[in-house]
């Protein structure tokens, strides 16, 4: 039944004018209003009620139990889609009452003539740029997404981000001022959205993915099964390379891998640096090298198998500045700087996180074993003796590679 509670969120909508005679009328009925000057101003003046301005951070608590009740709070849009009724609600659980209103989501969908059921959305406003793991496991093998933006100013920047975390193909619908006189709604790639001249308020964006998805997970289906042969990538002859079944032994180690967030220090080839994008499918890998023209080498593979948009390459020699945490780590190259990898590794891993360092020489599995246990780790081996199959004379030859010492660190 619509009443008045002690606390009343009400969502506004496209603005006030959206509202029904009923929740107007309820509205009228608070003795006092907080909310944004843009929405109070434009309500009609009531003698008797306070209007007050919307608080915010610790302010919010205080301001609303000092303000005269019933309380009416107008929030833009609808309550349940990132608007501050979670907040409020949050810290007076028994006290308040939410009224509902149409938001620029559902105005959206309805200028497209499409549902939002099943459409995942994301708010970008007020808060940090979107990271790409983020955005990955938002979007991942989703056909459509909705983003609603932040202030007119941010837009441009928010869109062109967007361009370079998902596929060229990627479309999306801009639309601004929605449920307004002023409401205006354009389309194309998001390159060209971003140079839109047009601005607005409570801008929303309608993603639609290509026929490859947005970061191309449509096509990972077509990689063969197990790890991929040592021939699907190109090569050059002094950028090393880590063989398929040690590929697959090492990510192996390392599962779970899909939707983590993976450091690889060493990316040689990119052999391993794609093996571990694909099983991480949402997730992401940002890889280290320290020759740009392995870099480059990998950074070519990485394009041939559609798995470079899960892949942040970095140009540099580890131990270096690198902003997050990471749930796995494999250090594949060290430049005989083992130890002093292994102790930065260990400051970026997350709890519950695994540090793994494939060794080829014979000193370096006692000395990764030692600095990973005095690192608090706790440590496991294998050494590998590795050999892959090939048809010979119609049969089948298995040929020995060098061994190699797989050696693991988990932080507890
Ligand atoms: C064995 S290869 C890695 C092969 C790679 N896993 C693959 O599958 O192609 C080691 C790589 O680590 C790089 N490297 C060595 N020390 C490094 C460091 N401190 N930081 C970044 N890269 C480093 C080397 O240039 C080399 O390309």
């Amino acid at each position: 039944m619509l009443e008045l509670g002690e606390i009343n969120v009400f969502g506004t909508g496209a603005g006030p004018w959206h509202l029904t005679d009923r929740v107007m009328w309820l509205i009228m009925g608070c003795s006092s209003l907080m909310g944004d000057r843009r929405i109070l101003e434009a309500l009609e003046v009531r003698e008797h009620q306070v209007r007050l301005p919307l608080a915010y951070g610790d302010q919010l608590g205080p301001a609303i139990e000092g303000a005269p009740k019933p309380l009416g709070i107008l929030v833009s849009g609808d309550v349940g889609l990132f608007s501050l009724a979670q907040r409020v609600c949050g810290l007076f659980p028994h006290r308040v009452r939410l009224f509902p209103n149409v938001s620029s989501l559902q105005l959206m969908a309805s200028r497209l003539k499409r549902s939002w059921a099943n459409v995942p959305v994301i708010s970008v406003h007020g808060r940090p740029p979107l990271e790409a793991l983020e955005l990955r496991r938002f979007l991942w093998g989703r056909p459509e997404g909705a983003v609603l933006l932040g202030r007119p100013q941010d837009v441009r920047e928010t869109l062109l981000r967007l361009g370079e975390l998902v596929r060229p193909d990627v479309t999306g619908h801009l639309g601004w001022d929605l449920g307004t006189p002023r409401e205006q709604v354009f389309h194309g790639g998001l390159d060209q959205l971003a140079h839109l001249p047009y601005t607005g308020n409570l801008s929303i964006l309608w993603l639609s993915a290509g026929p490859q998805g947005f970061f191309g997970e449509q096509s990972l289906s077509c990689l063969p099964p197990g790890p991929m042969d040592d021939s699907a990538f190109q090569r050059l002859q002094r950028v090393p390379m880590t063989k398929s079944p040690v590929r697959g032994l090492v990510t192996g180690l390392l599962q779970p891998l899909w939707g983590a967030r993976i450091l690889e220090v060493g990316t040689g080839t990119g052999a391993l640096t794609c093996e571990l994008a694909r099983q991480a499918g949402p997730g992401v890998v940002v890889s280290i090298e320290r020759d740009p023209e392995a870099m480059e080498l990998a950074r070519g593979n990485l394009e041939r198998l559609g798995l470079a948009l899960g892949v942040h390459l970095v140009g540099g020699s580890a131990p270096l500045d690198l902003r997050g945490t990471f749930d796995r780590i494999v250090i594949g190259g060290h430049g005989g700087a083992l130890e002093d990898v292994i102790r930065w590794a260990r400051d970026l891993l997350v709890p519950g996180g695994r540090v793994l360092v494939p060794c080829v020489l014979a000193r370096s599995g006692p000395r990764a074993l030692q600095a990973l246990e005095e690192a608090d780790l706790k440590c496991g081996m294998t050494r590998l003796f590795p050999t892959w199959g090939r048809p010979l004379g119609g049969d089948w030859m298995a040929e020995g590679m060098n061994p190699v010492d797989l050696v693991w660190g988990d932080l507890t």
